[in-house]
């Protein structure tokens, strides 16, 4: 098997010491599976800007271009103005790589803390796809007499009729995956007569957003006449925000736009448990640039340097990079290490109760991993 290049970008706050977890894991597993592979490290995020001004220097992209596959850690920097770093890498490698899915699955393991009562991983296993490459995140827009009492900004959600359907086709393409293996799978006359069924729900903003979500809707439409077998239903975002917490069962394959999905993501987070759960892909599903794989959270500055930052998004994320380069056998393996802790009760870092540091934690998948 040829060598797989990952490119790694610890980033800021608690990227690097989630990373390093999750490259332990990697390198267990991958032992294991008879996976090579060659870790090419990249010194990016807030030190570096503060002490060289540079964010993403040219070579270095061109070198995170010829990677295989690369894994983030976090950015954002206190000392950095908001932005620069945010923008300046982690926006820029998902725009000129062309990851324009954002995966994000939201499910609760056994074991993991759910703040929603009565509600358990029977209740919750949905999978976002957020598109990554238009909307809001552009970055078109500008001030017109900035700093001045009558200052403008203005701030211009794009979206294109290509990039709205190949990310909708991509949710409905996911959503029969899910039809063999996801939580609808089984379903019971019961369920199917309360309504629950193998779906792609767009949740957008049709009532206020008439021009942009006009165009995703019919989008929709039109995609969704060629999956017959797949229910299209449709939510708005605010109504979406309200059921996902009374009743996260009802949903199956969630896609929608690049910021609707950024915030929903961090509600599905905690319903999955919190911050230290979510794990993500920015894909480039053509592969014409690498993916990257994520941690939903971020640079966490409030405990950065303390050691006690769920490492288990970060191994949640590894394991989707696994199963992106063919090695779902080995992402399942990962993920069940993981289930396997959760299930265990301890140990835990603090945000979710527990007393145990970054790396106990780690060591604990480590070992579930045989
Ligand atoms: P955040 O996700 O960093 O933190 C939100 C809360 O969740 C904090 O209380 C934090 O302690 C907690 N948390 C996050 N990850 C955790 C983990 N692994 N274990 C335990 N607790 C965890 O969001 P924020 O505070 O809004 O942003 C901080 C910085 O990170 C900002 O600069 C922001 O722009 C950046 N950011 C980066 C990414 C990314 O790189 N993908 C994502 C989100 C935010
Ligand atoms: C995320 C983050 C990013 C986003 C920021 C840091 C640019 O919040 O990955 O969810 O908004 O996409
Ligand atoms: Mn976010």
């Amino acid at each position: 098997m040829s060598l797989l290049k990952i490119g790694v970008i610890p980033g800021d706050g608690v990227g690097p010491e989630v990373t390093e977890v999750g490259l332990k894991v990697l390198e267990k597993v991958a032992a294991r599976d008879g996976l090579a592979y060659e870790l090419i490290p990249f010194d990016l995020g807030g030190e570096r800007f503060l002490k060289t001004g540079e964010v993403l220097p040219a070579g270095e992209q061109d070198r995170l271009r010829a990677c295989d596959v690369i894994l983030l850690g976090a950015v954002g920097h206190p000392g950095v103005a908001p932005g620069v770093l945010e923008k300046g890498i982690l926006l820029k490698l998902r725009f000129d790589f062309h990851q324009y899915i954002n995966l994000r699955p939201v499910r609760l393991f056994p074991g993991a803390p759910c703040p929603i009562s009565g509600k358990g991983p029977d209740q919750i296993d949905m999978l976002v796809v957020r598109e990554n490459n238009e909307d809001l995140y552009v970055g078109a827009g500008g001030f017109t007499y900035k700093g001045t009492p009558e200052e403008v900004a203005i701030q211009t959600s794009m979206n294109t009729r290509p990039g709205v359907e190949r990310c909708i086709r991509y949710a409905f393409e996911a959503a029969r995956k899910r039809a063999a293996t996801g939580p609808f799978a089984g379903l019971s006359e019961a369920d199917r007569a309360k309504g629950y069924s193998r779906q792609v729900t767009l949740v957008a903003k049709t009532n206020v957003l008439t021009f942009a979500h006009d165009l995703w809707q019919r989008a929709f439409n039109e995609v969704a006449a060629d999956y017959p077998d797949v229910k299209p239903s449709y939510m708005h975002v605010d109504a979406c925000c309200m059921r996902m917490v009374t009743n996260p069962e009802w949903f199956d394959v969630i896609v929608t736009t690049n910021m609707f999905g950024d915030i929903i993501t961090d509600l599905g987070a905690v319903l999955q448990g919190g911050m230290g759960l979510a794990a993500s892909g920015n894909l480039n599903p053509a592969k014409t640039a690498p993916s990257m794989f994520e941690p939903v959270h971020g640079s966490a500055p409030d405990i950065a340097g303390k050691g006690i930052a769920n490492p288990l998004a970060a191994i949640l994320s590894v394991a989707m990079m696994l199963d992106h380069v063919g090695s779902q056998a080995a992402g399942d393996r990962v993920r069940a290490a993981v289930a396997a802790v959760l299930a265990a009760g301890s140990p835990r870092t603090p945000d979710l109760g527990g007393k145990a540091t970054t790396r106990q934690v780690g060591d604990a998948v480590l070992s579930a991993l045989g």
